[in-house]
């Protein structure tokens, strides 16, 4: 069937990619987190959908490819990653509503007018509760917020943190407090990948 052979070349071809982007030391999502990203666009359809660090596009792969007539907007503050991901998508989508903005998603959420239903936050872990707040008002009813990495490699649960990782064990956990207590959200948390969580706005 060619369905079936058109997925174990994907397959392949994503896992090149991941072992390559590995080994050039630019982080990527795990196969699971991009299949979980790529299941929830195919059932939610977004209108709107915001990836807060796109990387080199690896993600935004697996994020774009059910996207029907919704638009995607990637930011990162690395500009030869972003214009890598903005060509890796325009030549594997060519068809598909997607915009690139390079700079510091802080900076850029701020200036945008739009309202989104999806945002994905995998950027620097000392600033998620910071991505929160600033796409707070620009959220629609019932818009998911979906973060990477929220387990941070265990290291959220350990009582001794090297002073290296404070910072981004201390934003995490902010972020995760902030997401399980909010009257405003609904979340859950998923042992997949790094950790994984799901929000949804109420
Ligand atoms: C884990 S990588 C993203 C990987 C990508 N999502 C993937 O799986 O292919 C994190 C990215 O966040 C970007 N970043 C960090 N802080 C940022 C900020 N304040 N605004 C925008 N991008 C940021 C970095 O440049 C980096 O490319």
């Amino acid at each position: 069937m060619k369905e079936l052979e058109n997925f174990l070349s994907e397959k392949e071809s994503l896992k090149k990619i991941a072992e390559s982007s590995i080994n050039n030391k630019v982080p990527v999502v795990s196969n699971d987190v991009g299949r979980l990203l790529e299941t929830i666009i195919f059932l939610k359809q977004p209108e709107n959908l915001l990836e807060i660090g796109c990387g080199e596009g690896y993600s935004t792969y697996y994020i774009i490819k059910n996207l029907e007539s919704g638009s995607y907007l990637g930011i990162d503050l690395n500009k030869k990653r972003l214009e890598k991901a903005e060509k890796f998508i325009s030549s594997n989508f060519p068809e598909k509503k997607a915009s690139f903005i390079h700079g510091n998603a802080l900076k850029i959420i701020p200036e945008l007018n739009t309202c989104f239903d999806v945002v994905f936050i995998d950027a620097a872990k000392y600033e998620y509760l910071r991505y929160f707040e600033s796409i707070r008002k620009k959220l629609n009813k019932n818009a998911l917020i979906i973060a990477d990495n929220v387990f941070f490699n265990e290291k959220i649960f350990l009582n001794y943190v090297k002073e290296h990782d404070r910072n981004s064990v201390n934003g995490i956990k902010d972020f995760i407090r902030f997401i399980s207590e909010s009257n405003l959200l609904k979340t859950i948390f998923l042992d997949i990948g790094d950790g994984v969580s799901i929000s949804i706005l109420k």
